[in-house]
């Protein structure tokens, strides 16, 4: 029995393709094979494999439907968080979604999922992406602050849900937690932020996330050791599409 992630599979069985690095860049060609390959290799009917966010380009469920159909033929229990290009999820009809395709897909939000005795958290999350000013050396010399006005508001909203989270799992008695988001944790400037704190403050052991994706964004954010947790990007090009055993 093991726990697995991964996160960004843009899938695009039925609707249009937004991004043309996914049509230019190698590591994108056929993804949907590899990928399924990989989970068919790695992955057990008795393993857990967790999709951070940014699972498909349709705008709406019909549009996702192949899409999700695809995901819920890969091996093991799937669990699904939202990514910024879910158009397909509303959050706050969670339950609708569950509701139809339990116990096939579980779409995780508010609440928590049971991986032996730990608790799996998680949320969207949300991270000031700027635009950023830059000196003619290319170092950064400001940033919109408009734009990070309108990200703390979002970024406030989503700490609620991820404290809901925690705080569910909390009080039906779990005390390990693992922590999803689809956001990095932090942004280019930060070292530390409101979602590095919440992990240490429940004392999650992992914080998984995606979003970085393309070799540029990589190093967004953190990896590995950071104060008493550890770090993992999991966005599906940079794992190249072979997801990421998280727990045994
Ligand atoms: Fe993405
Ligand atoms: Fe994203």
């Amino acid at each position: 029995m093991s726990l697995y992630a991964i996160g960004d599979l843009h899938l695009h069985f039925q609707s249009v393709l937004k991004a043309p690095a996914q049509l230019h860049d190698r590591v994108w060609k056929n993804h949907e094979e590899k990928f399924r390959k990989n989970c068919e290799k790695l992955v057990g009917e008795d393993d857990t494999l967790v999709l951070v966010g940014d699972h498909s380009w349709g705008r709406s469920l019909p549009e996702c439907a192949l899409d999700l159909a695809y995901i819920r033929d890969l091996p093991g229990r799937k669990i699904l968080t939202r990514g910024n290009h879910d158009m397909f999820w509303d959050a706050k009809k969670t339950g609708q979604l569950n509701a139809q395709f339990q116990p096939d897909l579980t779409f995780l939000q508010d609440s928590y999922e049971a991986y032996r005795d730990y608790a799996l958290v998680g949320t969207k999350g949300f991270t000031f992406e700027g635009p950023f000013y830059l000196d003619w050396r290319g170092r950064i010399i400001g940033w919109d602050e408009e734009a990070e006005i309108h990200a703390k508001k979002l970024i406030e909203r989503e700490l609620q849900r991820l404290r809901k989270s925690f705080e569910a799992a909390k009080a039906d008695g779990y005390r390990k937690y693992i922590m999803f988001l689809h956001y990095p944790p932090t942004n280019i400037l930060e070292e530390r932020s409101s979602f590095t704190d919440m992990a240490e403050e429940y004392g999650a052991e992992q914080v998984i996330y995606a979003h970085s994706h393309g070799e540029s964004r990589f190093h967004d954010s953190i990896h590995g050791e950071f104060r008493g947790r550890t770090y993992h990007l999991v966005s599906g090009d940079y794992l190249r599409w072979k997801p990421l055993k998280i727990l045994e």
